[in-house]
């Protein structure tokens, strides 16, 4: 079980396949954050990101040293715009960074920002932390022969997304649907996790993206059990039973 805090929705770059842009830049409040953090009764892992950019919030490394203060592990992924310090290194307990190419032009064309800059602080990172670095892509039909080199030059583990067939996501592309295999979910079954969206509501998983979207788990195990797919829930991997990540 961790627990996912989206801290703000805020972002510095329009990836094609991302909805950040259609969505309200906002930023968790600290009191909200403080609350989240207080209901964890043991220590936990906090993934401290959501649809946004987490060090864009202006009080992001006073929520890590709080969140340490108080036993929890953190966890981030960034898209490497901003430098981190060697302190910063310190207290993150895993850095992801999200690395689609090392071709400026194609990421520029996607609506990432600069894979040079990207590279420039993950390796100001990666001087102190080696241990602590993943790299995350999204596989949308790029080359990804050179992100894989580089991710085995420097040892990193490197995880590609597949772009998100789930339709909550899919503001700016959209995927053919795919049939659905099981009604059971791995995330309600097992409680895998608890998210938290900027605005303090709580959802089960981090598929839902809108807040206003969520229905309360209880209904979504309901429907499951009829076995309807609930709309928070179309074209889920948990039920068309194709996995989000591959190395
Ligand atoms: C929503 S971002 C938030 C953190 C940060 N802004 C970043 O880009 O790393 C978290 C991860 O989700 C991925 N992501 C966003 N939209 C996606 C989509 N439609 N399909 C697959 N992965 C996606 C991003 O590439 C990133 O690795
Ligand atoms: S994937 Fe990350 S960097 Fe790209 S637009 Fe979404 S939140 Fe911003
Ligand atoms: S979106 Fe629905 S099916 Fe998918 S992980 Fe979340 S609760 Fe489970």
């Amino acid at each position: 079980m961790f627990t996912q805090i989206e801290i703000t929705t805020a972002c510095n770059a329009k990836c094609f396949y991302c909805p950040s842009d259609t969505m309200k830049h906002t930023h968790m409040s600290w009191g909200c954050f403080e609350k989240i953090v207080q209901t964890e009764k043991s220590p936990t892992m906090l993934l401290l990101q959501g649809t946004g950019e987490p060090l864009l919030h202006p009080f992001f490394w006073e929520m890590v040293a709080y969140a340490k203060s108080k036993g929890h592990r953190i966890s981030t992924i960034t898209n490497g715009t901003m430098a981190l310090s060697e302190i910063h290194s310190v207290l993150l307990d895993h850095i992801g960074f999200s690395l689609d190419t090392l071709d400026e032009v194609l990421a520029k064309r996607s609506g990432r920002t600069s894979p040079s800059q990207t590279i420039k602080h993950l390796l100001a990172c990666y001087k102190h932390a080696p241990k602590k670095i993943k790299l995350y892509a999204v596989n949308y039909g790029q080359d990804l022969a050179p992100l894989k080199a580089f991710a085995n030059e420097y040892n990193l583990p490197l995880f590609i997304q597949r772009i998100q067939p789930k339709k909550s996501y899919q503001t700016h592309y959209t995927t053919e649907p795919l049939p659905y295999v099981t009604h059971q979910c791995s995330y309600l079954e097992n409680k895998k996790m608890r998210y938290y969206f900027v605005d303090g509501t709580k959802a089960p998983c981090c598929f839902m993206i809108d807040s206003t979207k969520v229905l309360h788990t209880k209904v979504i195990q309901h429907n499951l059990a009829q076995k309807n797919v609930p709309s928070c829930c179309t074209q889920c991997g948990e039920l068309t039973g194709v996995k989000r990540l591959y190395m």
